[in-house]
């Protein structure tokens, strides 16, 4: 390397720590992972067209990740990671052997009864949705359905029932809202004159009960003029799931069981809230009561925060709170507005109720306070994991396409890695988290990436440096930080002690080798890098108990010892310093050679003390 170049690799190394702002720990990242640090497999569609969406799937009963745009389906085989389009003979029946067949995927959902997929499309002559089998691809339940329905919409696809949105604004085609179709006919939304952009649909798929409740959830522009009131209002709504409509020029065909609440992020004392959803996953319990709802929001301002509600929450807002519209309420005689009732024997006077869309007067609050406040990121996309006994990981993605992996406990987030799965900023379509294999699958509008969470050698290669990461997924065993397992060493406080523990004596760390020795001339130049594990800690070299100055770069400390001489020999220890714990990163034992000295001339160390008076 000549003198220019070494300098300005030098100065790269140490413009980055100047100008990056140290804000706390809280909210920085401990580690950043690209393709540098790991392979992402990625599959870059063949055409990539603008502003697609490409959705993506899970097969519910396999290991299969379906990526479906409206112009094409491909696959992620679970285990061999690569990914493929996917040949489909359902198209060819449709197109009668004509070329250039065109069609557009309006639906594309987890299948039912057993199948990977489900999945509606148009095609010249055919409106079609049917499920997917897994084995050949093949369809099956399949019937012809008349709607036009975007890919990017919210669908559920239960028990015979295919319930789909329509966002936006309505239009001579129809309003926006949710969509019933079943046995060839229709539940349609009340007319509106809002904007609204749905979410979320979340119904309680394990009953299998059909006589059940559906929650969705969206925004709605907000018609309140005063400048004081926020744009958009968060809302979550409910409708019985058998509801066939009311009677003629009452509700026909239309929702006679939707009741609909507002939902509060925020914090009350600061006085902050959020009021524009953007992204929705659900934790789902054994019992459907305790399914938690974890929400994303964004507000003016450009804050984010996730807020967390609880099923059982919702639920008794619906059957407990008061009507706004007091005075219009039916007999008290009938059930209660929203119970789900079989038949369509409603007196005029419920419809009429049912027909100016009833809210509660209560709002659905959080469990607790906002978990994540973030001053610094935009964020787009949630996905949630929740580790039995240990913690949930929060994985949400920014606007400029890289992802957070956060461990939240009792309302703390605690940042833990970003990955950035694209090389260039992009805008992330979809995020799915497959919480069997721990692997995060991430769309923008012209590639798939795939990123394995539970990387946990990126973690280090002691046993304190995997505890100090935090992540649930990981654990040290017998020398290694590996996916945790069940006796593996782990506290997500990040306290090291349990690397001693007695009972786990077979797990610890080996111990420490003597260090390497490096021999070195009398008058060179010699550079010691001590590796950044993580942003979080400080980073210290010592000789022997001299602390030796070092410049801090991404990369970690490097110490420049500038015209070796006798006195530089010694022991060399970096010590990494993290939530008040040591950990040792490198040592060395410099000797000198005896040897005639070849004398550089130490221009690097000029140059680093050019840098260090003229940048900082
Ligand atoms: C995990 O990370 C290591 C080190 O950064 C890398 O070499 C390896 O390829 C990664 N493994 C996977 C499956 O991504
Ligand atoms: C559809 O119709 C069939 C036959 O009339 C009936 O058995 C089935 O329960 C209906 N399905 C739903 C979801 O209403
Ligand atoms: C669900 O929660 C409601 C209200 O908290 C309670 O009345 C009901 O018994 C619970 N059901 C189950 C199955 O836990
Ligand atoms: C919020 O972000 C958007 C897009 O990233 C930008 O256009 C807008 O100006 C930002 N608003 C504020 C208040 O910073
Ligand atoms: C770590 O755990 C040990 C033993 O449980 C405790 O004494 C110590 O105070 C803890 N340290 C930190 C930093 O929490
Ligand atoms: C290097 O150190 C030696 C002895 O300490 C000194 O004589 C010499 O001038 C130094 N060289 C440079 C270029 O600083």
């Amino acid at each position: 390397m000549t003198f220019p170049e070494l300098c300005v690799s030098l100065s790269v190394l140490w413009i980055t720590p100047c100008i990056s702002t140290h804000d706390g720990h809280h909210s920085e990242v401990r580690i950043k992972v690209n393709h540098i640090h790991m392979p992402f497999p990625t599959l870059q569609f063949p055409n990539p067209q603008i502003n697609t969406m490409v959705k993506l799937v899970k097969d519910p009963s396999g290991t299969n990740i379906y990526a479906g745009s409206p112009q094409g389906l491909y696959i992620f085989k679970g285990d061999s990671g690569k990914l493929a389009p996917v040949h489909m003979p359902l198209f060819e029946s449709d197109c009668h052997g004509k070329p250039n067949c065109e069609y557009i995927i309006s639906v594309l959902d987890e299948g039912t009864n057993g199948n990977s997929l489900f999945m509606c499309w148009t095609g010249e002559n055919v409106k079609k949705c049917c499920n997917v089998q897994n084995s050949n691809h093949k369809h099956v339940d399949c019937f012809i359905m008349e709607t036009r329905v975007h890919i990017k919409e919210p669908s559920l696809h239960i028990g015979g029932m295919l319930f789909f949105t329509f966002s936006g604004v309505s239009d001579d085609q129809g309003s926006v809202g949710l969509y019933k179709y079943t046995n060839s006919s229709y539940t349609w939304p009340s007319s509106s004159d809002r904007e609204q952009r749905y979410i979320k649909i979340i119904a309680d798929r394990g009953s299998g009960s059909l006589k059940g409740k559906l929650y969705f959830l969206y925004i709605e522009k907000n018609t309140n003029p005063d400048p004081e009131t926020p744009l958009w209002i968060p809302r979550v709504s409910q409708i019985c799931m058998d509801d066939k409509g009311g009677v003629k020029n009452q509700l026909q065909f239309r929702w006679t069981s939707m009741l609909t609440a507002r939902l509060f992020c925020g914090d009350a004392k600061k006085r902050i809230s959020f009021t524009e959803l953007l992204d929705v996953a659900v934790v789902e319990t054994e019992h459907w009561n305790s399914t938690k709802i974890y929400a994303l929001f964004r507000n003016e301002y450009n804050l984010s925060a996730i807020c967390v509600y609880k099923m059982a929450d919702i639920i008794y807002t619906f059957a407990k709170s008061k009507f706004i519209e007091k005075d219009e309420m039916p007999d008290s005689n009938l059930h209660r507005p929203g119970e789900c009732v079989p038949g369509k024997n409603f007196p005029p006077n419920f419809l009429k109720f049912m027909e100016n869309r009833p809210e509660m007067e209560d709002w659905v609050r959080p469990a607790r306070d906002a978990v994540l406040i973030s001053h610094h990121h935009q964020y787009t996309h949630l996905q949630v994991d929740h580790v039995e006994g240990k913690g949930t990981v929060l994985v949400i993605a920014l606007e400029s396409g890289r992802v957070h992996k956060v461990l939240e406990q009792d309302g703390e987030a605690f940042f833990i890695a970003e990955y950035q799965p694209f090389t260039s900023p992009t805008r992330v379509q979809s995020m799915l988290l497959d919480s069997l294999t721990k692997q995060l699958y991430v769309s923008s509008s012209s590639e798939v990436v795939r990123v394995e969470l539970r990387n946990c050698s990126l973690y280090g290669t002691q046993c304190c440096s995997c505890v100090l990461a935090r992540d649930p997924y990981c654990g040290w065993s017998t020398s290694s930080c590996l996916p945790a397992k069940k006796h593996s060493i782990q506290d997500l406080d990040g306290n090291c002690s349990v690397c001693q523990e007695p009972s786990k004596a077979l797990l610890q760390d080996k111990p420490q080798n003597t260090p390497p020795t490096k021999i070195i001339t009398e008058g060179s130049e010699v550079h010691l890098n001590c590796p950044a594990l993580s942003h979080h800690a400080s980073y210290t070299w010592y000789q022997g108990n001299r602390r030796r100055f070092c410049f801090s770069t991404r990369q970690g400390c490097l110490l420049v010892i500038a015209n070796v001489s006798q006195e530089d020999q010694g022991t060399y220890r970096c010590l990494a310093t993290e939530n008040g714990q040591n950990l040792l990163l490198a040592s060395y034992k410099l000797s000198i050679n005896s040897g005639p000295c070849a004398r550089a001339t130490p221009l690097v160390s000029v140059c680093l003390l050019l840098l260090l008076s003229v940048i900082c």
